[in-house]
């Protein structure tokens, strides 16, 4: 594993490279990460990870400043797989000047956690947008962990007709049901107990609220007794977030809630 701070040092090594395969990240390695990572060396002939904490995308500065970074240990991870490049660059280089005000987005950014993160999904096309044109990826791999964040990329993707597939990955998570996420190390014990009770209780409820059988409000008070703040619990059709929608429905439960400070979404 080659590990490559600039861009023209990426861009030199990428030349001749057909088949590229890009697995963007923001750190503090997972297993929802790895399989994302084990994907793309398994369908293509060089992979690229990049670990990048984009600031744009955050909200408050709080939560950039406390976001993890386990630089040390996401590297020696990541030396025990098969990556051939980890790009690690300075935000010189990917923000040579200011950022692109002119992203436009489909009007996905106006939905779950685009409500209450203005901006965000803007500064994650921003960035990604600029991975692309060093990279030059055949694939790149995203995780239905962030699903809104899949979406408006693939769909950005395909209206600006750049050459990129985008891989679907599906959501790990860990013993106690809770999605794998960087923002769980920020968890204490008690924290996480209560983010698997969530997840438990959305995934037992999830055909009821589907069918209408119980409400969208009965689970919601039940997560306020859990202890989390709720920001929202939606049941939304996966099948029409970008167009052509296709025919047949495949509902899922989308969540975002804060543990005291720390917010955390997942779809199931
Ligand atoms: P980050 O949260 O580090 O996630 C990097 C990629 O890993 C994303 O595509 C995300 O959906 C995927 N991922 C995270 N947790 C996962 C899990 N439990 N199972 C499967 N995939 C998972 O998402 C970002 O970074 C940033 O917004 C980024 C796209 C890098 C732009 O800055």
């Amino acid at each position: 594993m080659k590990i490559i701070s600039t861009k023209q040092n990426i861009i030199s090594h990428l030349k001749k490279s057909a088949n590229v395969g890009f697995v963007p990240t923001m750190g503090t390695i997972h297993k929802g990460h790895l399989s994302l990572i084990k994907k793309s060396i398994s369908e293509c002939n060089k992979t690229v990870v990049s670990i990048f904490i984009n600031k744009p995308q955050f909200n408050q500065k709080k939560d950039y400043k406390r976001y993890p970074r386990n630089l040390k240990k996401d590297i020696s991870i990541l030396k025990g797989h098969k990556i051939d490049y980890l790009y690690l660059p300075k935000s010189k280089d990917i923000y040579p000047r200011e950022i692109n005000k002119k992203i436009k987005i489909s009007s996905l950014k106006k939905i779950l956690c685009g409500k209450s993160r203005p901006g965000h999904f803007e500064a994650v096309v921003d960035v990604i947008d600029r991975f692309i044109k060093i990279i030059k990826p055949k694939k790149i791999y995203l995780g239905e962990k962030d699903f809104q964040q899949l979406k408006i990329l693939e769909d950005y993707i395909k209206k600006n007709k750049i050459k990129t597939k985008v891989i679907n990955c599906k959501t790990v998570r860990e013993k106690n049901g809770i999605a794998f996420s960087s923002r769980n190390a920020l968890l204490n014990i008690q924290q996480k107990n209560r983010a698997s009770k969530i997840y438990k209780l959305i995934y037992k409820s999830k055909n009821k609220l589907i069918k209408k059988k119980i409400t969208i409000n009965s689970i919601k008070k039940q997560i306020t007794l859990i202890g989390a703040k709720i920001d929202y619990l939606e049941v939304r059709d996966v099948n029409k977030f970008i167009k052509p929608f296709k025919k047949n429905k495949k509902h899922k439960v989308f969540v975002a809630y804060y543990l005291d400070t720390i917010r955390l979404i997942d779809n199931i």
